[in-house]
Parts: structure tokens; sequence; C-alpha cells
């Protein structure tokens, strides 16, 4: 039987799948090319917005219809918004096989085997405090980047969020599983690891991840769990590059600023969601934080690495967002500085906090609130990679570029796409010098440096 996911969502879910793939192969299954060729199709959802879910759900339909082309396909379901609708989804989706829980996902060879014997509409949800039965992550031979979670669940109750009712509370992974796990990894060829968690500098600070019975202290002296799980992943022997999302400015400690400028394998460069400029709005998020501490955070990692890249990511149109509000997030963006941002439409989640208050932001305003944030940053985006023109950029080479087979490209430590002349010898996974000699608004363009 060959199986086919589709994936909707952040990074945690795109690691999810990889691991669900594995189990599905050792389980026997087969990986299908495309969804076409598949018997067995599984939608991992996203519940952040309505619009990650109405297409999950529109998903979900056509491929329920689809049995009319592909007789006994097989259909489930797993990720956030099957955790949120528990046993709805079969009214919403009534042809759907199975439906799986966001701590669960170990549990979908079972479940799928059930539906080959007969049974339909069965599912697993899980309780938001339980210890995750979630698989290793897993990179077929060749892949050279790979993304780990070390942190389920968020603690934080930001007003507009659903992700602590779905992934619910924080959990940490115990520091030696995650070690060896990334230590097979490098087994496999992968040489840069993206450590992923919701809120995931607040690492190891609910549950003990490290035994100092056992382990060994950190020869950087590091106390903080996070710190210190950065300093013994990065001296994994195979491993180039570490990457962690996303980040939260309570996080930004001096060790943790200490470990991200002297750890050489670590990028200097960090996804760090502000989602509004404006104290008031930030407070009605619950953010824990106001601008001057976010600006303060931007300015001790910038001063510690004059080469560090920032992203974020920007909400428009909350509950009583106001022009001047508004205009305070712009005027943040610009002191922040940031290479990239995400900016989304405000959308009422039912049952958090900001589904109770009036969402009085007309759809127009969001667009255009939303529109103006998109230029801005696109002529930011644009300066700040025009200052990098003449530099020299340490890219990891993924292969041949997209657009133009003739090129490569790659990124650079500061998460940048970089296009780039294929010099003979070289290889897929291999750091290589490239001088930039052109920018464009998400790309930078260069020659390789021999
Ligand atoms: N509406 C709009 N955007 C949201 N995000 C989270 N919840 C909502 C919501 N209810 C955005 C935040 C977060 C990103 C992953 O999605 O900016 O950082
Ligand atoms: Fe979507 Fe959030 Fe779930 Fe990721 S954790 S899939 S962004 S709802």
């Amino acid at each position: 039987m060959k199986f086919f996911l589709h994936t909707y969502g952040c990074q945690m879910n795109v690691r999810d799948s990889e691991a669900v793939s594995a189990v599905l192969s050792a389980a026997g299954y087969v990986a299908a090319e495309s969804e076409q060729d598949a018997d067995l199709v599984i939608v991992n959802s996203c519940s952040v917005r309505a619009k990650a879910e109405d297409k999950a759900l529109g998903k979900l339909g056509l491929l329920c219809a689809s049995r009319r082309d592909h007789p006994g396909r097989l259909v489930g379901l797993m990720g956030c918004m099957a955790q949120r609708l528990g046993n709805e989804i079969f009214k919403r989706v009534p042809t759907l096989d199975f439906s799986v829980g966001t701590r669960r996902a170990g549990a979908i060879p079972r479940l799928v085997e059930r539906v080959i014997a007969g049974e339909r509409g069965i599912s697993e949800f899980s309780d938001p405090n339980e210890v995750p039965d979630v698989p290793e992550a897993h990179t077929e031979d060749g892949g050279f980047s790979a993304f780990v979670t070390i942190l389920l669940g968020c603690n934080r109750r930001c007003a507009y969020c659903i992700v602590p009712d779905v992934r619910g509370c924080e959990y940490s992974r115990p520091a030696r599983e995650i070690v060896a796990e990334i230590a097979a990894l490098t087994r496999h060829g992968v040489c840069e690891v993206t450590l992923l968690g919701q809120s995931v500098m607040n690492y190891g600070r609910m549950n003990p991840v490290w035994d100092d019975a056992i382990d060994p202290p950190s020869p950087g002296g590091y106390r903080e769990p996070f710190a210190r799980l950065l300093e013994a992943v990065a001296a994994l022997p195979g491993i180039l590059r570490v990457r962690f999302t996303s980040g939260h400015p309570s996080g930004c400690t001096a060790e943790l600023v200490r470990a991200m400028s002297t750890i050489p394998q670590i990028c200097h460069h960090l996804h760090l969601p502000v989602q509004s400029g404006s104290d008031r709005i930030l407070k009605a998020m619950r953010r824990g934080y106001t601008r001057e501490q976010y600006l303060d955070a931007v300015g001790r990692l910038r001063s510690a690495m004059p080469d560090f890249a920032l992203t974020t990511d920007v909400i428009v149109g909350f509950p009583g967002e106001t022009v001047e509000d508004f205009e305070q997030t712009r005027s943040l963006m610009d002191a922040a500085g940031f290479d990239n941002a995400f900016i989304f439409k405000y959308s009422p989640r039912p049952g958090t906090p900001a589904a109770a208050m009036e969402d009085d932001v007309s759809e127009t305003e969001k667009m255009r609130r939303n529109q103006v944030l998109l230029s801005d940053q696109d002529l930011r985006g644009v300066r700040n990679n025009e200052l990098l023109v003449g530099t020299v950029q340490q890219v990891l080479a993924e292969g041949r570029s997209l657009r133009n087979a003739k090129r490569w490209a790659g990124r650079s430590d500061g998460n940048k796409i970089v296009v780039f002349e294929p010099v003979p010898g070289i290889r897929a996974g291999a750091i290589v010098p490239v001088r930039i000699t052109r920018a464009a608004p998400q790309t930078l363009y260069g020659e390789v440096v021999q």
C-alpha cells in the first residue's frame, strides 16, 4: 500500500510528517511519489488561522470525493485541527477514515491497520498533559538539513493563540534523547539541524532534562538548559550549523547571547515574533513584554553579533488595534530592522481569550495594514540585502536553483537564499564562501570565492 502525507502549517508539522513517514515505511508501507498514486493519504493540519483550517477541510473533502477514481482509498487526518475538533470532524467530513491528535502520531500505524481491517471513523486524541508518543525524526539519505522538535506544547497563553489548546502544555524532551537523535541524523549525512519549539528558549524550564548525576557538566559553563543543549548539539561531530525557532524576548538572556555569539556552529539568525509594536496591544495580546523590552533584546543580540539577522511575525487587526497602534508597529519594525517578516491578519480562534473580544477591525482595513507592512518590509529587505553586497557569506549549498538549473542555491548563516554559479567539485551539504554581487528583496546573488 502506498501512502502520501499532505502537510499544512509550521515546521513542527513538517517534522511530525517526516516522523510519520518513517514509521509507516518501517511498517512496510511505501511512500508514493505523488498524491495521485497513493492508496492512503494523511492530511497533517494546522489550526492557527481559520484559513489554514479551511484549506485542510477543503483538501479532505476533495480526497474523500476522489474515491470515485481511487476505490478504497483511505483518508486520515492528524495535527492541530484534528486535536482541536476531536470527533466533531466526523460530522464535517463523514467519510473520513481516521483522525489522530497532536501527541499521538505514534498511533497512526495501529489506526491504519484497523481501518484496513474494516473499521471506519476511528480516532485517538491526546490529553494536553501526557508525555508524547511521537516517533523520532528521520531523514532519507541525502538530506543534510533536519528539524528536531525539542520542546512540545506551549505554556504562554497569548490571547489570540490556539496552540496551547491543541499542542498542550510544555514538555521538554530529555537532552540525551535529543543529542542521540541528532548524532544518528549526522550518520545519515545531516550537517544542519533546526531545533524546534513554540517558545524554544523555554527548553528545560518545566521538566528536568539533564541528569546531573550522569551527564557531564557543560564545558562552556552554561547553566540554563537551552544554552547547554545548544552547546551539546553544536559539539557533535558532523554538525556544521545549528538553528532554532521560535524565540521570545524573555529567553534572550545574557547566557543565550553568549552561546549564540561564541559557539561557532550556531547561526547568527533568530526568528523572534513581535506581533505588535504597541504596548497597549502587546498587553491585550498577553505577550509578556513591552516594545522597549523587545528592542532591548534585539539591541543586545546585535551588539554581540554584528552580522545578526532578525526575522519576525506580526499580526494586524487584533481587536481594538487603532491606526495609532498600527503606526507603532510600523515604527517598531523600522527600529528593529527586520530582514524578513511574516504578516498575518488577525483571525479569531474559538475558545481563545481574544475570541471573546469584538473583532472590530474591518477586513478591508486588515488588508490595508497588511499591504502597508509588506511594502515597508520589501524596501527594508532590499536595503538590508544591499548592505551585504561585497561581503563574503558562508553558504550551505543545497543543490541546483529551482529557477535556473545552471545555478546553485543555498542559505547563508543569516538564513538568506543565495544563488551562485557552481564551481567544479561542488557538492550539496558543503559550506562554500560566496562573495555577494547583487541583492534582491528575498535573494542574494554571488560568486564562489576560490
Ligand atoms: N490570527 C492571526 N495570526 C495568528 N498567529 C497566531 N495566532 C493567530 C491568529 N489567531 C500568527 C502569529 C504567530 C504565527 C505562527 O501565526 O504571528 O507567530
Ligand atoms: Fe499550525 Fe500552530 Fe499547529 Fe504549527 S503549532 S501546525 S502553526 S496551529
